[in-house]
């Protein structure tokens, strides 16, 4: 009898191993393991797997690899639309305002060149130069009746770092408004590069 139990354990056991790496074999439960809604993420097709399934008809087709029937490919995630622009390659900026000290060890992860510094002037003048004037005085158009803008080449200002201008870019600081709504993390990192030369008049 103890025999016979044993062969049947082996047989079992045997029988439920198999020789194909994507054949899962008896399931338990199946819902448990593959989602009943459509996975988000999920580019499975019923027909890669429908060759195990046609040998499993009792599993019920499709039943829980849900690819979605309304899509190509059987994605739930569409393909951006056509011509979208990306908003840049950056994390998000998560230190908070009151946050500086920390802040001005951040690296500028933008290397100056010629083109960077054309194209930060450009930004300079678009949405900081009406306050901090042409060379960074605080003399702009509205500097001149907006008071209180530091000079960049102040004894105040000269030494600031990238990371510590950036997160007043981003942030405001003072009377000075945050732009960190407006500027693209990118454009704000040019910008500091065209504050940094003019520190150093
Ligand atoms: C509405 C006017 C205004 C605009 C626009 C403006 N700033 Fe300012 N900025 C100020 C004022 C005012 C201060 C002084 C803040 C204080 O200490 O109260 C200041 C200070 C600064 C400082 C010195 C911060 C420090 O540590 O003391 C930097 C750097 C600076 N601004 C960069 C910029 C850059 C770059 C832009 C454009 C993206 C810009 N600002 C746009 C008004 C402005």
């Amino acid at each position: 009898m103890r025999h016979i139990v044993k062969l049947i354990l082996v047989i079992v056991l045997i029988s439920s191993c198999s020789a194909r790496k994507d054949d899962p074999g008896v399931e338990y439960a199946p819902n448990m393991y593959h989602s009943v809604p459509y996975e988000p993420l999920s580019q499975v097709k019923d027909e890669d797997i429908g060759s195990w399934l046609d040998s499993n008809p009792d599993d019920g087709h499709g039943e829980f690899y849900n690819s979605n029937p309304y899509n190509p490919y059987g994605m739930t995630m569409r393909e951006p639309v056509e011509n979208t622009v990306r908003r840049g390659s950056y994390l998000p900026y998560r230190i908070p305002k009151d946050s500086i000290e920390l802040a001005a060890k951040v690296k500028n992860p933008i290397e100056s060149s010629d083109e960077v510094l054309k194209e930060a002037k450009i930004l300079y003048e678009r949405y900081c130069i009406h306050c901090h004037g042409e060379k960074g005085m605080g003399d702009g158009l509205v500097g001149q009746v907006y008071k209180g803008v530091t000079a960049y080449n102040s004894r105040a200002v000269k030494d600031r770092s990238e990371g510590h201008i950036f997160h007043v870019i981003t942030h405001g600081k003072g009377r000075m408004w945050g732009h960190g709504s407006q500027i693209s993390i990118e454009d704000r990192w040019k910008i500091v590069k065209y504050v940094q030369t003019l520190q150093k008049q």
